[in-house]
C-alpha cells in the first residue's frame, strides 16, 4: 500500500531553496507530494538544486530587491498555477562587534534577512487571501531570542522576522492564511562558513545536545506547519528545533 503524502497537490515556493535549510525543506515538501519552485539568487545553483531534488523549476531574484521579487513571484505562480505554501528561507549571516560594524553591513543584513520577508509576503499573500487558504513559514533563528556576540545585526533582523510573523498572522488567520516561524539553532550548512571558527566552537560548547543540527532535522518542522491537520492550530508561533540552545 502506498504511503499517504501529507502535502499531496500543494504548491510551494521556497526562497533560499538552492542550499541548506531551504533545500532540505523543498526536498521534504516534494517527498510529501508538493510541487515546489525554488527562488534563489544564482541561476546556475538554483537550476542544479531544482533538477537534483525534482522541483517543478526555479526562479532567480535577489530577495532584497522589490522589483526582482515581484517578477520572480509572478513567474513562480505561472509555473505552479498558484502558491499554497510559502517558505522564506533565503538569508545570510556575518560577524562583527557592534561598535565596529560598518553601516553597510547592518543595512545589508536588514535588507536580506528582514525586508525580504516583507517583500516576498507582499507579493504572495494577496493570492492566498483571494483563495482563502495558505501557509507562510518564515525562517528566523534562535539568536533572535537569545542574542549572540558579534551578530547584533543578524539577531535584530531575525527578531524582526518573529515580530512580523506574529503581526501578519493576526491580520490574515481569519481569512485562512496561517503564518508561523521556525527558529533553528545552529545547523550544518554553508552559511556557517561566514562565521569564524572561534564563534562556532563557542556556540557548540553551549549546546545541551552537544552538536549542531542538520538541515533534514529542521525540514519536518516545516512539513508539520504546512500540513493539515498537523499545522491547523499554529498561528503566529515560533517553533524551535535548536538542540536545546533556547528553552522559551
Ligand atoms: N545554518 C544555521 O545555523 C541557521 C540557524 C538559524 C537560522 N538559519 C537561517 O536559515 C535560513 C537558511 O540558511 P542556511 O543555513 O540554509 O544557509 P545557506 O547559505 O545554506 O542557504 C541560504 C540560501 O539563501 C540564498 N540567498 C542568500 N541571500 C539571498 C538573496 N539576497 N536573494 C536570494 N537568495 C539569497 C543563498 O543563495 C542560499 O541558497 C537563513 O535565513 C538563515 O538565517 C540558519
Amino acid at each position: 500500500m502506498s504511503r499517504i503524502q501529507t502535502l499531496q497537490g500543494q504548491k510551494a515556493l521556497v526562497t533560499g531553496g538552492a542550499s541548506g535549510i531551504g533545500r532540505a525543506i523543498a526536498t521534504a515538501f516534494i517527498h510529501e507530494g508538493a510541487d515546489v519552485v525554488i527562488l534563489d539568487r544564482d541561476s546556475a545553483t538554483a537550476q542544479a538544486a531544482s533538477e537534483s531534488i525534482g522541483a517543478v523549476g526555479f526562479v532567480t531574484a535577489d530577495v532584497a530587491v522589490r522589483e526582482e521579487v515581484a517578477s520572480a513571484v509572478r513567474v513562480a505562480e505561472d509555473k505552479l498555477g498558484s502558491i499554497d505554501i510559502l517558505v522564506n528561507a533565503a538569508g545570510i549571516v556575518s560577524e562583527s562587534p557592534m561598535v565596529d560594524m560598518p553601516f553597510a553591513q547592518w543595512e545589508q543584513m536588514l535588507a536580506i534577512d528582514l525586508t525580504s520577508v516583507f517583500l516576498v509576503c507582499q507579493s504572495v499573500v494577496p493570492g492566498m487571501l483571494d483563495r482563502g487558504h495558505g501557509r507562510v513559514i518564515n525562517i528566523a533563528s534562535q539568536l533572535a531570542i537569545k542574542g549572540g556576540s558579534a551578530v547584533s545585526h543578524y539577531a535584530a533582523a531575525k527578531a524582526g522576522v518573529i515580530g512580523f510573523t506574529k503581526s501578519l498572522a493576526l491580520e490574515v488567520a481569519g481569512a485562512g492564511v496561517l503564518v508561523n516561524a521556525i527558529a533553528p539553532g545552529p545547523i550544518e550548512t554553508p552559511l556557517l562558513n561566514d562565521l569564524g571558527e572561534d564563534w562556532i566552537a563557542a556556540k557548540r560548547a553551549e549546546l545541551p545536545l552537544g552538536r549542531f543540527g542538520r538541515p533534514e532535522e529542521v525540514a519536518p518542522t516545516a512539513v508539520l506547519l504546512a500540513s493539515s491537520p498537523g499545522g491547523n492550530l499554529y498561528v503566529g508561533q515560533t517553533l524551535g528545533p535548536n538542540s536545546g540552545d533556547v528553552m522559551p
